[in-house]
C-alpha cells in the first residue's frame, strides 16, 4: 500500500512542474506566474479541487509520442471564491505554448459541463498560443466543442476570461464569447494570429503590443474589459468582481452586508451640478456618493469614456449602473458609447441584476463620422437592451435629457420603473439654443430678440416639471436624498414580474 501512494505522490509531483522547472523559471522571468499560482491566488486558500490532472494527449505525429506531459498544458478543476464555488481552467504555458490538443479541450469541456450543470461561474485564465499545431483538426474540433458551450452557458452562468499571457486563435475567440474579457498589461495579448504570421500574409511589421497589447483593447477595439498591473492584481480583482456577480441566472444577486445606512443622506450632492449648464462635473462622484461605501466596479473604464458602466451595491444587493459623464464630450451618446451600454444593460438582465441609470445627455453625436460608423444601428443597440430588459430600472435625470437620447436612457416609455429627476433636470428635444435657432430663423438677426426666446424655450422646458406634468417623471427628488430614494426604490421593486412576449429570441440589431 506504501508503495502505491509513494506513486501517487510521485505523479502528482511530476504532473505540478508542467513543462519543466527552466519553462517555469522562463515565465517567472516575463512577469507571470504559472497556471497553478494563479488559481492558488484566485480561489479561497486550500479549496483548489483539481481534475484531470493526468490526462495526456494522444497525438503521435511529428514525434508527439515521446513528448506527452501529464495534464497536458491545462489545470482544471473547481473551488471557492470568498466561499462561492467557482469553476476554474489555468492554461499552462510552459507545456506546449499551453496549446490546445483534443484531450486538452476534453479537460476545458469537462469543467464547463460541471459549471453549467450545477449552475455556478467559470473563469479561464488564458495563456496559450491557440491550436496545438501538431494535432490538426483534431484540435480545431475541440475548440469547436469548446465555443459551443460557451454560447450553451452565456446568460445561465457568468463567464470570465482573463488572458495572461500571449493568446492566439482559439484563445481568443473563447474568451471573446464570454462575459468579461481581462488583460494584464505588457505580459498579455490577444490576437487571431501572431506578428509573425501577420508579416508573412500582410507584410505588415507590428509589434505584439502594438497588434493586441492591452493598450490596444481597452481603448481601441474594446474588446477587453479591463486591464491591471499584473497577475497578482488582476486575479485580487477577479475575486472582488465575483463578490458581485450571481452564481447564474436564477440565483439573485448576492447579499454582502454593509455598515452604509440605506437612508445616508449626501448633502454634497446638491451643489454637484455647477450654475452654469455647459460647464462639465464628474458623475463618478455621484455613483460613488450613493453606492455603498463608495465601492464601484468599473467596467471598461478606458473606452467610450462619455459613458460609465459598471457595478455597485445599494444596501448590500448588487446593481448595474449606467451613467452618462458630462466630464467626456459632454456625456453625448455616441456609436461607441451606446454599444458599451447596451452590453452591459444585456449582462444586467441576463442575470437579474436592477439597473440604475444615471442620464446627463445631450443626445446623439451628429456627423459623418458617427453616421458611416452605423450610428442609428449602435444607437438602437442601447435603445433595444433597455426596452427589452425586465429587470428593476430606476432612473435619475440629474441635467440634460435631450432629444432621442432622453427616450433612450432607460425612460418612461420603454419601461422605467420609477423614474426620478433632480430639480437641475432639463428634458427637451435639444438644448435651448438649437432649438430657437430652428424655431426662429427669420429673427436670428436680431440678438435681443433671440435671447428673449432662448429664455422663453429654458422657462418652459429647461425644468422638470412638464415632463413631470405628464407624469414622464415619477418624481423630483433632492440631490441629497438620491440614496435613500434609490435604495427604497430597489427595494420596492425587488419582487417585479414582467413577461416579454414568447419569442425564440430577439433579433437586436447586431
Ligand atoms: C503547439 C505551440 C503553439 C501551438 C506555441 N507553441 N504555440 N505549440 N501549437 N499553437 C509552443 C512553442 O513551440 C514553444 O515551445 C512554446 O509553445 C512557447 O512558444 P514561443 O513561440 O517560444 O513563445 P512566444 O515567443 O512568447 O510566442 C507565443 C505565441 C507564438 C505568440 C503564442 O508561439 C505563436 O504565435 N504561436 C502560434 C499561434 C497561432 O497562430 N496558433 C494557431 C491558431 S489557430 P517550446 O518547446 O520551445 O517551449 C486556432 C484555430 C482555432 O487556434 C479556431 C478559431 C476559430
Amino acid at each position: 500500500m506504501k508503495e502505491v501512494l509513494a506513486e501517487l505522490e510521485k505523479r502528482r509531483a511530476n504532473a505540478r512542474v508542467g513543462g519543466g522547472q527552466r519553462r517555469i523559471d522562463a515565465q517567472h522571468a516575463r512577469g507571470k506566474l504559472t497556471a497553478r499560482e494563479r488559481i492558488e491566488l484566485l480561489l479561497d486558500a486550500d479549496s483548489f479541487e483539481e481534475l484531470d490532472m493526468f490526462v495526456e494527449h494522444r497525438c503521435t505525429d511529428f514525434g508527439m509520442g515521446e513528448s506527452k506531459i501529464p495534464g497536458d498544458g491545462v489545470v482544471t478543476g473547481w473551488g471557492t471564491i470568498n466561499g462561492r464555488p467557482a469553476y476554474v481552467f489555468a492554461k499552462d504555458f510552459t507545456v506546449f505554448g499551453g496549446s490546445l490538443s483534443e484531450m486538452h479541450a476534453q479537460k476545458i469541456m469537462k469543467v464547463q459541463d460541471m459549471a453549467l450543470r450545477n449552475r455556478a461561474p467559470i473563469i479561464g485564465l488564458f495563456d496559450a498560443g491557440g491550436a496545438r499545431i501538431q494535432e490538426g483538426v483534431a484540435a480545431l474540433g475541440g475548440y469547436g466543442e469548446v465555443f459551443l458551450r460557451n454560447v450553451l452557458a452565456s446568460g445561465v452562468i457568468p463567464q470570465i476570461s482573463v488572458i495572461m499571457g500571449p493568446c492566439a486563435g482559439g484563445d481568443v475567440y473563447s474568451p471573446a464569447m464570454t462575459d468579461f474579457i481581462f488583460m494584464v498589461k505588457d505580459t498579455s495579448y490577444m490576437f487571431v494570429t501572431g506578428p509573425d504570421v501577420v508579416k508573412t500574409v500582410t507584410n505588415e511589421e507590428v509589434t505584439a503590443e502594438e497588434l493586441g497589447g492591452a493598450s490596444v483593447h481597452t481603448t481601441k477595439s474594446s474588446i477587453a474589459d479591463r486591464a491591471y498591473e499584473n497577475d497578482v492584481e488582476a486575479l485580487l480583482q477577479m475575486r472582488r468582481l465575483m463578490d458581485f456577480l450571481p452564481s447564474n441566472n436564477q440565483s439573485g444577486v448576492p447579499e454582502i452586508p454593509t455598515r452604509d445606512g440605506p437612508d445616508r443622506v449626501e448633502p454634497s450632492l446638491d451643489t454637484l451640478i455647477p450654475d452654469n449648464p455647459n460647464q462639465p462635473y464628474d458623475i463618478k462622484e455621484l455613483i460613488g456618493k450613493v453606492v455603498d461605501e463608495g465601492d464601484f466596479f468599473e467596467i471598461q473604464e478606458a473606452f467610450a469614456r462619455n459613458i460609465v458602466v459598471g457595478f455597485g451595491r445599494m444596501d448590500g444587493r448588487t446593481v448595474g449602473f449606467v451613467a452618462n459623464q458630462p466630464m467626456v464630450l459632454a456625456g453625448v451618446l455616441d456609436a461607441d458609447a451606446s454599444r458599451k451600454a447596451a452590453r452591459f444593460v444585456r449582462f444586467c438582465d441576463c442575470f437579474e441584476i436592477p439597473i440604475v441609470t444615471f442620464v446627463d445627455v445631450p443626445g446623439f453625436l451628429p456627423g459623418t463620422d458617427q453616421e458611416y460608423g452605423g450610428l442609428i444601428k449602435h444607437g438602437a443597440k442601447l435603445l433595444f437592451a433597455y426596452s427589452e430588459a425586465t429587470v428593476p430600472k430606476v432612473t435619475v435625470i440629474t441635467r440634460k435629457a435631450y432629444g432621442g437620447a432622453y427616450a433612450v436612457m432607460s425612460s418612461k416609455h420603454i419601461r422605467g420603473d420609477l423614474n426620478y429627476a433632480w430639480p437641475s433636470a432639463e428634458i427637451a428635444v435639444m438644448g435651448s439654443k438649437g432649438a430657437v435657432e430652428i424655431l426662429y430663423r427669420a429673427e436670428l438677426g436680431d440678438p435681443k430678440k433671440i435671447q428673449q426666446r432662448i429664455k422663453d424655450y429654458e422657462g418652459r422646458f429647461a425644468n422638470p416639471f412638464t415632463a413631470a406634468e405628464r407624469g414622464f417623471i415619477d418624481e423630483c427628488i433632492l440631490p441629497r436624498n438620491t440614496r435613500r430614494r434609490v435604495v427604497r426604490a430597489l427595494t420596492m421593486l425587488r419582487h417585479k414580474q414582467v413577461e416579454n412576449p414568447w419569442k425564440k429570441h430577439d433579433n437586436i440589431p447586431l
